[in-house]
């Protein structure tokens, strides 16, 4: 029941309505795993810092330790427990079942729901720190290691595997043949 110091929320996740009363600090991580059972989205740090609790809020990538659940009523939340359709991935967690882009698996979730991000900014052609070019004619820059190194750096993984991460999301982005060429090897 709501009070002074919580609220009755819906909240749209993968397509889902769920309505529940929550109080106003409620993370918006907290909610998805202690209210929904959507326990896909990690708690790493909880302050910000390792991306591993990254989910898509209108298509945007967000860490989701740092959202409250009230401000996020009315929006589109997706989780890595949305991505898949049905029994087929999407193309970024095949990219990283095919090249082995995790170990323990435990930052995926968040680098997965990063990387449909990255993806989608990049070719909406958002510039990043290390483009060199951001005019907005010049249009989305290629999509090198260094660039997808860059955009993906607010996801850590504690198990180093930032070189088949690079190559799973060069390749769901139709870009691994430009990695390839810049390094002369993965990416
Ligand atoms: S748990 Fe959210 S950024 Fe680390
Ligand atoms: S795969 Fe273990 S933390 Fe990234």
């Amino acid at each position: 029941m709501a009070s002074p110091t919580s609220s009755a929320i819906t909240l749209t996740v993968n397509g889902d309505k769920h309505e529940l009363t929550v109080d106003h600090r409620t993370t918006l991580l907290d909610a998805l795993r202690e209210r929904l059972d959507l326990t896909g989205s990690k708690k790493g740090c909880d302050q910000g810092q390792c991306g591993a609790c990254t989910v898509l809020i209108d298509g945007r990538r967000a860490v989701s330790c740092l959202q409250l659940a009230v401000a996020a009523e009315g929006r589109e939340i997706t989780t890595i427990e949305g991505m898949a359709d049905g029994e087929e991935l999407h193309p970024v967690q095949q990219a990283f079942l095919d090249l082995d882009g995790f170990q323990c698996g435990y930052c995926t979730p968040g680098q997965i729901c990063s990387a449909v991000g990255v993806i989608a900014e990049h070719a909406a052609g958002w510039p990043s720190a290390v483009t060199e070019d951001v005019r907005p004619e010049a249009g989305p820059p290629p999509l090198t290691p260094d660039e997808i190194r860059e955009r993906m750096s607010g996801n850590l993984c504690r198990c180093g595997a930032y070189v088949s991460i690079a190559q799973a999301v060069a390749r769901a982005a139709g870009a691994e043949s430009e990695a390839v060429r810049e390094t002369g090897e993965a990416a």
